[in-house]
């Protein structure tokens, strides 16, 4: 017998702080009565969430990493009908994204059906790396670098610190590109720290995600991971 809650997260839903929202709002059933929360269930029992039916993860966990392209919605299905990352991925299993990529964002993408890994990789307190490549539109200065190092305020708070590096910048193109390094995961979080100093941000890819990269992978294409970066992703995520 285990939690409800924990039953649902691990099924990749939601979290399970998420669970016991929807279980509060009366939206979850065991065998058709409302759910209590903190009540344990067992593998015969039959969870529903708002009418559907909860397939249960069967403990067997599939890892894939992908090179988003621009225009792919990161998403299980969307709502206008447009083309989501789950459709570039042949699999027979149900897999989610782990964190989310604006649509004409680029680069690494994890994709699981490891509900509790993907609760604590997304979870704030868990401190995860994410780098991305910013194309930005205009010379971005030394000293607003150094803020963007410290942190900006965006959406009324302050973003943690970060790596920043100016890569490269084009005069006459009037571009510059800035690697950053963040471990927070707000809604369109790197374009609106640069957005909050006054630059555009004209193209973002992410190089890597918890370290791992797309170098080798081209854009549309994934793999699956090896059981070593399942672990190392375990290990960065394990309660200290
Ligand atoms: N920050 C953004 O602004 N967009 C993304 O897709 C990811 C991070």
């Amino acid at each position: 017998m285990e939690r409800i809650s924990k039953v649902i997260a691990s099924s990749g839903y939601v979290s399970r702080r998420g669970a016991d929202e929807l279980i509060k709002n009366g939206k979850v059933l065991v065998n058709g009565e409302k759910a209590l929360l903190g009540q344990k269930v067992s593998n015969e029992d039959i969870i529903t969430i708002n009418g559907e039916v909860l397939k249960k993860s069967d403990g067997n966990y599939v890892y894939y990493l992908l090179n988003k392209p621009r225009g792919v919605v990161t998403t299980n299905s969307d709502e206008k009908g447009r083309k989501t990352v789950i459709d570039l991925i042949s699999t027979n299993v149900r897999i989610y994204p782990v964190g989310r990529l604006d649509y004409d964002t680029t680069g690494a993408l994890l994709l699981t059906n490891d509900g509790n890994l993907t609760n604590k990789l997304i979870h704030p307190k868990n401190i995860i790396d994410k780098t991305y490549l910013a194309k930005i539109k205009g010379i971005v200065s030394i000293p607003d670098i150094y803020k963007l190092k410290k942190g900006v305020i965006i959406d009324g708070f302050k973003t943690s610190p970060a790596r920043v590096k100016l890569r490269k910048v084009d005069k006459q193109k009037d571009t510059s590109l800035v690697e950053l390094t963040i471990h927070e995961g707000h809604n369109h979080q790197v374009k609106k720290m640069f957005e909050s100093l006054g630059y555009d941000v004209m193209k973002l890819t992410r190089l890597s995600f918890a370290g791992l990269d797309v170098k080798n992978l081209k854009s549309g294409e994934y793999r699956e991971l090896s059981v070593k970066e399942v672990k190392t992703l375990y290990s960065l995520v394990k309660e200290k």
